[in-house]
């Protein structure tokens, strides 16, 4: 039988974001998101679901951080909410906003969790929206100075920081597709917020470089993409689809350009940029974190734009609530493309988990969630199996720790390992908690049993 067992200093964690779990936006002189001005905006959320209240951890830090110290959570990824820091989102610093997360880090010291912050998990300041938000050039300098404002205030507590959470989604949900805030649809708009984001990511690691003394780097979401047939125009598609996603980001970042394919997609909505910005976006950064939660077969598909391609189904696979193929292997086949394409850089896995349908909490107090915490069992093998492969992986953080508000489905979609009663409050651990709680405790060893 396989033997389970990871690195002494591999972090366990759970991960959240800010919008999707505080609650009280405006709190102690915070300022509105783009996401406070989103979820206002009839028909855009499902069931007019809102963040105002969602995990109300804004005023439940405390017994949230308990939580985790009872799950044995060494690591807790979670983001800054930058208009609480600068509610106008440059100029004017708010220590009401910023308290919460001086607290926040504290209190995970105290427990022994090590912070692991993101500094953009998509609630951009709504005053810089009105500017033109990640379309303007100027982005990128007041991305900077919030940077600085957190390295300076908190990186002898907070020793790795993500700069930007999938800047991939931001652009294809904000700009393209606008199931996201702030809702455009524009191919034009999406090349530029693309790079103003990377531009933004690059002069953020700079002013790390100035004052940090620890770890900066990079947050994206990655999909192994396979071609559903060996018909040539499935093969283009695929390389499309991965350029895409998985190489328009990251290529910049470590091989100054962008994949040529994003021309082939664009066409004339495809800008030329300066030299002098890809030397920008191409700082050294210290790891890269990586989300996972699917791969697509793809096929040619004329009619979707403007990438023109599609997902197609996979008759023998587990799909979860977000209609995503579960599959575990794929999260290996990433980790170990990532570091024979770009080298062997840390890698975290930042995010990893799905929704799935949950019963009501049992007389005898139990969620039972199997389907979630098969998806956890095969995934969490899939990293060790990463590992043997020679991927340096220093961490992996469940998505999510909390269930929460998920974007425009609202609270529609369970992604927790906690389960929360969203008219009470009352967090209860699902079988998933108990099974990672478990994984963590044995150091991997549980996980050579079903
Ligand atoms: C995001 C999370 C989101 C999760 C599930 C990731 O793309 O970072 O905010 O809730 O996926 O959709």
């Amino acid at each position: 039988m396989k033997t389970y067992a990871f690195p002494q200093s591999f972090l366990w964690g759970a991960a959240t974001s800010a919008y999707q779990i505080e609650g009280s936006p405006l709190a102690d002189g915070a300022g509105p998101s783009i996401w406070h001005r989103f979820v206002r905006t009839p028909g855009l959320v499902k069931n007019g679901d809102t963040g105002d209240v969602a995990c109300d951890h804004y005023n439940r830090m405390k017994d949230d951080v308990a939580l985790m110290k009872r799950l044995g959570l060494t690591a807790y990824r979670f983001s800054i909410a930058w208009a609480r820091v600068l509610p106008e989102g440059r100029g004017r610093v708010n220590e009401g906003g910023l308290g919460f997360y001086e607290r926040l880090v504290d209190t995970l010291l105290e427990n022994g969790i090590e912070p692991l912050a993101t500094l953009y998990h998509w609630d951009l300041p709504a005053a810089l929206d009105d500017r033109g938000g990640w379309l303007n050039p100027d982005v990128a300098d007041w991305f900077a100075d919030y940077a600085s404002v957190m390295y300076q205030r908190l990186d002898g507590r907070v020793k790795k920081w993500a700069t930007l959470n999938e800047p991939w989604v931001v652009t294809d949900g904000g700009y393209l597709h606008g199931a996201l805030a702030p809702g455009h649809k524009n191919r034009f708009e999406a090349p530029i917020a693309s790079h103003q984001l990377m531009r933004a990511h690059g002069k953020a690691v700079q002013a790390y470089r100035a004052v940090g003394k620890h770890e900066v780097g990079i947050v994206v979401n990655l999909a192994p993409k396979h071609p559903a047939s060996d018909k040539p125009e499935d093969i283009a598609a695929t390389q499309r689809a991965d350029a895409y996603m998985n190489r328009q980001y990251l290529d910049p970042v470590f091989l100054g350009s962008y994949p040529p394919e994003m021309k082939e997609i664009f066409g004339e909505a495809w800008p030329e940029w300066p030299a002098a910005d890809y030397e920008l976006i191409r700082q050294k950064i210290d790891f890269v974190g990586i989300n996972y939660y699917m791969r697509d077969m793809i096929r040619h598909e004329e009619t979707a734009w403007p990438v023109k391609t599609a997902v197609v189904p996979q008759s023998q696979s587990t799909y979860t609530d977000t209609g995503w193929e579960v599959h575990p292997q794929g999260l290996t086949e990433i980790l170990v493309w990532l570091k024979n394409r770009y080298g062997n850089i840390p890698q975290y896995v930042t995010e990893n988990g799905a929704a799935f349908y949950d019963p009501p909490k049992a007389a005898d107090g139990k969620v039972a969630d199997p389907l979630r915490l098969g998806y956890y069992r095969a995934h969490l093998r899939a990293i060790h199996e990463a590992i043997e492969q020679g991927v340096d992986l220093r961490g992996y953080c469940a998505w999510s720790l909390l269930d929460n508000l998920e974007w425009s489905l609202g609270y529609s979609k369970r992604f927790g390992i906690v389960h929360v009663n969203f008219d009470t409050q009352e967090r209860t651990l699902k079988d998933s908690a108990h099974f990672y709680a478990s994984v963590i405790a044995s150091n991997g060893a549980v996980l050579n049993t079903d």
